[in-house]
């Protein structure tokens, strides 16, 4: 094969090299087109474009793929905990038992935040989205904790690594709780890293918290199954904002706000909702089938279709066997998934769908499980960050170790060329 590639323009030749993946991925290294032949790609939501070289994460749209440092995503959520997946992702190899167990307790030692903090969320609306309170109070954090990090100094970015594991688990689970009407409580050290989760966010004030297995196990492979996914939008936001050498935490409060937007996680809520919208017009499927293919009608099928995967995405097969097996488990009987079932079925056979290559997302089935743990529909996404968390932190850390250039694309202009200014009198 080649490692290079002729572009031939207004009679001037050159050579492009080609950069190929582990995977066997190939990509035309375009550094030195504008300076050779006075071109620039352009390519609006770099549907062709690669941001970075990472070692992270390996999907393959067209196979369904999904790996983590190597590791199927099948295997790790079915052997794996969460925090094993975490300090994989971020330092690159599966922790040793005293790995994993030092890595638990630094996490406890930073598991509180400044009471002050107490006073940002207290200043939001209680209808206020749970994503842009956590944004808030993720960017807050920077003002209890040092925001500048030496990333040649290993020591300082562990700590900023911890910190934030820390952390933000405690500003989950008081956001829902604000929501909720429920005390602000700090966990529990004795507990394991998920589980100290759903104490935090399920604990009640008149009774002793009983762990529910089945909900840890739930939210532990929920957690894996969305701890990073290459260069997605909100990930791609934590690596531009941290190209310009942001701190962790204001480069992953700028995550969570990108990873809002329903077309992005915003979905798993969004999801939902259209499932119940459909449940409450008669079942009927096939209408909003039809109105997710009218090109006059701005609706989506939501938790459908992906910018890269053409094929079925892994984590959705896992979610949707997890959410049959949850329901039965919690003896739930939620009606609404039966008509994910039935709307996935309707969809997958019907020629649109087909034709584009449209099929379930990590978004279609996990809001049902949340659902089935009581959780409200406008947590889903902020859930889906808490899962995100390892997926943003190892990302921003390869790419400040890396000491990749600060991201600024270029454009074509095409507005108006040069004018003279005319005084308003004369307009
Ligand atoms: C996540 O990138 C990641 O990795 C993201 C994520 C992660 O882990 O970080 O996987 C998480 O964000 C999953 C996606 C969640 N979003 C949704 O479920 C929202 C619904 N889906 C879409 O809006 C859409 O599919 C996107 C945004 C996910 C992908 O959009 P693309 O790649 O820009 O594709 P496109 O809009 O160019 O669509 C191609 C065609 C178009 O039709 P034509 O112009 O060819 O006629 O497919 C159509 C689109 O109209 N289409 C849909 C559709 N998704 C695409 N039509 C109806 N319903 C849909 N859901």
């Amino acid at each position: 094969m080649s490692s290079k590639i002729n572009l031939e323009f207004n009679g001037k030749e050159v050579e492009l090299p080609i950069v190929e993946g582990s995977e066997g991925e190939l990509a035309v290294d375009v550094k030195s087109l504008r300076q050779q032949l006075g071109l620039i790609t352009l390519d609006p939501g770099y549907k062709n474009t690669g941001s970075c070289e990472s070692g992270i994460t390996f999907l393959d749209g067209e196979k369904g793929t999904l790996r983590y440092r190597g590791y199927e995503i099948d295997e790790l959520a079915e052997k794996a905990n969460f925090l094993e997946v975490a300090y994989l992702l971020i330092f690159g190899e599966l922790p040793t038992q005293e790995q994993h167990d030092a890595f638990l307790i630094e996490i406890k030692e930073e598991s509180y935040v400044d009471e002050d903090l107490k006073k940002i969320l207290e200043s939001f609306p209680k209808s206020a989205h749970p994503m842009g309170v956590l944004s808030s109070l993720t960017s807050g954090l920077t003002a209890f904790n040092p925001s500048s990090v030496d990333v040649n100094a290993d020591d300082q970015i562990y700590n900023a690594i911890v910190r934030l594991m820390g952390k933000l688990p405690i500003l989950v689970s008081w956001v829902y709780r604000k929501r909720m009407g429920l005390p602000l409580k700090y966990g529990d050290y004795a507990l394991g890293y998920v589980e100290n989760i759903a104490r935090m966010m399920f604990r009640k004030p008149n009774k002793e918290y009983v762990a529910n297995p089945i909900v840890d196990n739930a939210l532990t492979k929920l957690l894996i199954l969305h701890a990073d996914h290459e260069q997605n939008c909100s990930t791609s936001t934590v690596r531009i904002v941290g190209s310009s050498h942001a701190g962790l935490f204001a480069s992953v409060a700028a995550g969570i706000s990108a990873l809002w937007g329903p077309l992005h996680g915003g979905a798993n809520q969004a999801v939902v909702e259209m499932l119940e919208d459909i449940k409450n017009d008669d079942g009927d499927v096939q209408k909003y089938i039809e109105k997710a293919k009218d090109k006059s009608d701005p609706f989506r099928l939501m938790g459908f279709g992906h910018r890269v995967y053409k094929n079925f995405d892994p984590r959705a097969r896992i979610i949707k066997k997890t959410a049959h097996d949850v329901l039965n488990d919690l003896g739930v009987v939620d009606p609404v998934l039966d008509i994910a079932k039935k709307l996935e079925q309707t969809a997958l056979e019907d020629e649109y769908f087909v034709k584009r290559k449209l099929y379930p997302n990590v978004d279609f089935y996990s809001g049902i499980i949340y659902r089935a743990m009581g959780i409200p529909v406008e947590m889903y996404t902020v859930m889906f960050a808490l899962g995100r968390l390892p997926g943003w932190i190892a990302q921003w850390r390869e790419m400040r170790k890396r000491k990749e250039p600060i991201g600024r694309p270029r454009q074509i202009y095409t507005g108006e060329q040069k004018r003279s200014f005319v005084s308003i009198d004369k307009r």
